[in-house]
């Protein structure tokens, strides 16, 4: 009787684990990266369409190419990207991301993968505001949680708006609810030229600061950060890299 049950429970122990190995398709790795989509010509959403475009979203997808892994774009607040990444809720952040030595507590920087830097910018008729010494005691829209925003509470008396995302900030300077906005450069001279700016604002001054952009992942994945220098490199080296920066940028040269 004993031995009966024993050989019925094999098989069915057997059997299942047969249908478990039926059922395993191979796994598919994935990397969502979080990002914050108001940040042409990095990462932004085209008139009428739902999907993510631009450098960094190239680039994450080239870097899921050379690792293996799928990639997902998760759309968020720009100051919730390091929350999320240390909930576990991304695995990466491709959000235009300075490398400061404030984040690089709380992430694991990738190597710097583009040059920027904050640039002032203000109404096209103003004459008073020739660069960021002229902000003190004046009304300025930044988007929070930014390098632009820590700049702008530099300023002494100045007020500082706090926007969710950057169109809103340059809505602000166009309805002439601030005198000026602190954004990246290159974001800044995409909205002039291509984004329809220029209509009614211009950059005033010299580059304020420079900074690197890097790829976070959380404190401590030494080995997703490893694999993703490693990516970067590599698209460096083959040329992928330099076609998804044209993509972009145009003809300008880069010595990276
Ligand atoms: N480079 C700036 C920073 O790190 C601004 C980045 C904003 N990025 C974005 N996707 N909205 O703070």
């Amino acid at each position: 009787m004993k031995k009966i049950f024993v050989m019925i429970m094999t098989i069915f122990i057997a059997m299942g684990l047969l249908a478990g190995c039926g059922n395993k398709k191979p796994t598919e790795r994935v990397l969502r990266f979080g990002t914050e989509p108001t940040f042409a010509p990095f990462e932004f959403q085209k008139e009428g369409s739902k999907e993510y475009t631009g450098f960094d979203m190239d680039l994450a997808q080239a870097i899921g190419k050379k690792i293996g892994a799928k990639v997902e774009i998760v759309s968020m607040g720009f100051d919730g990207l390091i929350p999320a990444l240390n909930a576990g809720n991304i695995d990466a952040i491709a959000a235009g991301m300075s490398i400061t030595p404030e984040r690089a507590k709380n992430v694991e920087f990738s190597v710097p993968y583009y040059q920027s830097g904050l640039a002032v910018m203000v109404k096209k008729n103003n004459k008073m505001i020739k660069g960021i010494g002229d902000l003190k005691g004046k009304k300025i829209a930044v988007q929070i949680g930014t390098t632009g925003a820590m700049e702008a509470h530099k300023i002494s008396q100045a007020e500082i708006v706090e926007f969710n995302t950057n169109t809103e900030a340059a809505l602000e300077l166009k309805n002439g609810g601030v005198d000026a906005v602190i954004n990246d450069l290159p974001v800044v001279a995409y909205f002039l030229h291509q984004g329809g700016g220029s209509a009614y604002a211009k950059i005033v001054g010299k580059t304020v600061s420079a900074e690197d952009y890097g790829i976070a992942v959380k404190k401590g994945n030494k080995k997703l950060a490893e694999e993703i220098n490693k990516a970067v490199a590599d698209l460096k080296k083959d040329g992928e890299y330099a076609k998804i920066y044209k993509k972009w940028f145009g003809d300008i040269d880069i010595a990276k």
